[in-house]
């Protein structure tokens, strides 16, 4: 957030090439430079303009600027967790914490990981598949979503993030959805996931 109450691209904390061979560097360019940018500034035209209106008393299309408001901050959330989750050849294994969390939440990593590929392989259309936490119920959970902003739970904190819109991976994988999936674990950041975890779940 800048000195004008505006949202920022965050750097990506790490080279364009980084993560390969799991993600190329023209794919994280694009991905990074291009499409995440434009939800940025896709959110702060909705705040814009729903705070002109405000002004003015009259809210002319406020549907649509709503609707920009969700999926734009949406699609902001999800890509700051997305790019903070991954690290060049990722780090070996979650924490004991971590592994004990998802033991208690999910029955084993292996079980919370063939949740959570599965969930990922199974969007329809552009989404994510999302590891988040609950603090209604104290729950982790696995969900999809559609577009950014569809098939939440109210109240969810990402931890984990997996984008699967064409743009995260077509130009290397194509239709090979799967296989993108798999060689994602390789780099998935798991400091980050504890730490996110811990934040999440003791905030
Ligand atoms: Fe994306």
């Amino acid at each position: 957030m800048n000195s004008a109450g505006e949202y920022e691209l965050p750097p990506l904390p790490y080279a364009y090439d980084a993560l390969e061979p799991a993600i190329d560097a023209e794919t994280m360019r694009l991905h990074h430079d291009i499409h995440f940018n434009g939800y940025k500034n896709g959110l702060n035209k909705a705040l814009a303009q729903l705070k002109q209106f405000r002004s003015a008393g009259d809210y002319p299309e406020i549907s649509y600027w709503e609707n920009e408001l969700a999926f734009n901050g949406a699609g902001y959330n999800l890509h700051t967790v997305f790019f903070a989750n991954m690290a060049p050849e990722g780090t070996t294994k979650p924490s004991s914490t971590l592994s004990k969390t998802l033991d208690t939440h999910f029955g084993g990593l292996d079980a919370f990981k063939g949740q959570f590929s599965a969930a990922a392989a199974k969007v329809q259309g552009s989404g994510w598949a999302i590891l988040g936490y609950q603090p209604f119920g104290g729950k982790l959970v696995v969900l999809q979503a559609e577009k950014h902003q569809n098939l939440t739970q109210w109240g969810v904190i990402p931890i984990l993030a997996l984008d699967v819109w064409e743009h995260a991976y077509y130009l290397k994988y194509q239709n090979r959805r799967g296989d993108y999936i798999k060689n994602w674990w390789n780099v998935v950041n798991w400091d980050n996931v504890a730490q996110r975890t811990e934040a999440a779940m003791t905030a």
